[in-house]
């Protein structure tokens, strides 16, 4: 079989990240650039201000790639691009960027979703085993996504409003922590204590979708109530209180899925599969199951190209191929 060698862009939202992926499950580099300092002050993204840094980043990015992976563009076989869903100004500049690449060097060109890509993060662990379910928790998604094989993506589960990382970032900004909340709010949620009681939302309702607006409201409310009676709230137990709250509800409906939905794999991506303690709830609940359950590695649950090059390889043996009138999906689904 011939090598696979796929320059694969994202910037589909704050990070700029340019990859070179080996036959879709060897990461030769994965350089990301990220913006969040810019960001920082604004307590979140600002598309604008996100594809500006995109475009000032992504030739530098792809010139440390090629470098890095000692690797040139006559070594490729192929350029991926996420093309959606995101930011459509920042999805465009790596659109651009990989039209250009691949046009240049008469490269394929493999158009990408973001939250296929957010899956296959896990490809570099082990090759994903069919039928699988996968919880996409992110920034700005909360998906549960049926694969009865390759190649097949239904989404049989979503939030109605915020999503899980989203939740996060705002329950952080009224403890005053810095953009992107989840980290430190996971980190805190370590050493406090189930005090406030807060809301499940949808738990008992016979679907697989999610709901955290009325969670963050109610955290909102309550530390808001605080101030004005003058009273001091320990955050680490708002953060304990928060975070099971919102991996109770994850977790209920992952299980709930999964009787409907019987996966022999169960996989954890996106920012969000970071969490600590949605980790061990998610370890614990499966491990009472006949399931294979993979986490996305660390290092690859944020975005990043690597994930984007892996997704790639899979898709382009399904046929996917692009030319250059790909155009940026925000809203994209599959
Ligand atoms: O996948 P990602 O890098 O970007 C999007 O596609 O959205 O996810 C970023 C999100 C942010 O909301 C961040 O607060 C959250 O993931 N996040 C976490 C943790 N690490 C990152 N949320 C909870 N616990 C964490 N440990
Ligand atoms: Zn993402």
């Amino acid at each position: 079989k011939q090598t696979s060698l796929i320059l694969s862009f994202e910037t589909s939202c704050d990070e700029t990240s340019v990859a070179v992926i080996k036959d879709g499950t060897e990461i030769l580099t994965n350089i990301v650039a990220t913006q969040i300092k810019s960001h920082q002050r604004f307590g979140g993204v600002v598309p604008e201000v996100a594809s500006r840094h995109h475009i000032e980043q992504i030739t530098i990015c792809i010139n440390k790639a090629l470098e890095s992976a000692h690797v040139t563009y006559a070594d490729l076989t192929g350029v991926a691009i996420t093309y959606g869903p995101g930011l459509v100004g920042s999805l465009l500049v790596g659109i651009t960027a990989a039209k250009v690449v691949a046009w240049a060097h008469h490269l394929p060109l493999i158009p990408v979703n973001h939250i296929v890509g957010h899956i296959y993060a896990t490809n570099f662990e082990h090759p994903i085993e069919f039928p699988a379910l996968a919880l996409v928790v992110s920034g700005g998604h909360t998906e549960l996504v049926w694969m009865p094989q390759e190649g097949e993506f239904k989404i049989i589960g979503e939030t109605r409003d915020d999503a899980a990382g989203e939740t996060y970032d705002k329950i952080g900004r009224v403890m005053g922590i810095n953009y992107p909340a989840g980290p430190t709010v996971d980190k805190l949620a370590h050493e406090g204590q189930d005090t406030f009681d807060f809301p499940r939302a949808m738990m008992k309702d016979d679907n697989f979708d999610f709901s955290f607006s009325g969670l963050k409201s109610a955290f909102i409310n309550t530390v808001h109530h605080a101030d004005q009676v003058g009273e001091t709230l320990d955050h680490a137990n708002l953060a304990t209180s928060f975070q099971n709250a919102v991996t109770d509800v994850l977790v209920a409906k992952a299980m709930r899925a999964l009787d409907k939905y019987p996966a022999k794999e169960f996989i954890l991506a996106g920012g969000v599969a970071a969490n600590r303690g949605l980790r061990e709830k998610l370890d614990q609940e499966l491990s009472k199951r006949d399931i294979e359950f993979v986490k996305a590695p660390l290092k690859l649950c944020g975005d990043n190209a690597a994930m984007i090059g892996a997704a790639a390889e899979m898709l382009q043996r399904h046929g996917a191929k692009a030319d250059m009138s790909l155009n940026a999906d925000p809203g994209l689904e599959f």
